[in-house]
């Protein structure tokens, strides 16, 4: 990143107003699903408690490791019903890599899946292997539902087909850090998302 220019493509008020619409349509959708299968999700604003209360059905919130560590953080905030959250990891651009060289899933997929409602959670669907990968590997263990949100979503051809259900932003095909997208590890921390650009001469 050091001689290239960096610009505001996304400021924090922006995503901060996205996330909150985001949040309150996934808990809106989940609470459809679960009433259409006879279970009840209860809403922890709805009680007037501070806890989110017993749902009946299991909500799974999986952010994929580490880019959607920040989105998820604020994401599930917006999303006022009781659920768990496991991650998982995944590796696709090594080291200063700005071009994905394919997705390796590190570590184990969660399990206990069957019957659950779950949400795979990224900070960007870009040449869909990641997602791909994860979504056939939930897929085989039969969750009630599987929704796929992502905070970005670039403007390419995908190379593995997958849809995200929930989009923040789309963007176009360049390459994005900050909220909780790096470049070579780094920039994760940027509270807005900012694309990097070639410094002119
Ligand atoms: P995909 O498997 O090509 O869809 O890549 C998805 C993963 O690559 C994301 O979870 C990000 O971690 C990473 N990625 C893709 N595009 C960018 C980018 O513009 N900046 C930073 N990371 C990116
Ligand atoms: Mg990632």
């Amino acid at each position: 990143m050091i001689g290239d220019a960096r610009r505001v493509l996304i400021p924090r008020s922006q995503i901060a107003e996205r996330v909150r619409e985001l949040g309150a349509r996934i808990a809106s959708d989940l609470q459809s699903l679960s009433a259409a299968t006879g279970e009840s999700v209860v809403r922890w604003d709805d009680t007037g408690s501070p806890e989110p209360v017993d749902p009946g059905a299991e909500v799974v919130m999986i952010p994929i490791l580490t880019g959607a560590l920040v989105f998820t953080a604020d994401l599930i905030r917006a999303i006022p019903l009781r659920m768990s959250i496991h991650t998982v990891a995944v590796s696709s651009y090594p080291g200063a890599a700005t071009q994905s060289v394919g997705a390796t899933i590190r570590g184990d997929v969660p399990r206990g899946l069957t019957g659950k409602h779950v949400i795979v959670v990224d900070d960007i669907l870009d040449t869909g292997r990641t997602l791909a990968a994860i979504r056939d590997a939930i897929l085989e263990q039969r969750p009630a539902s599987l929704k796929i949100c992502v905070l970005l979503r670039k403007e390419r051809r995908r190379d593995s087909e997958v849809e995200a259900d929930y989009v923040g932003f789309d963007i176009p095909d360049a390459f994005v850090v900050g909220y909780g997208l790096d470049f070579d590890g780094l920039y994760r921390n940027l509270p807005e998302i900012l694309s990097l650009e070639e410094a002119e001469g």
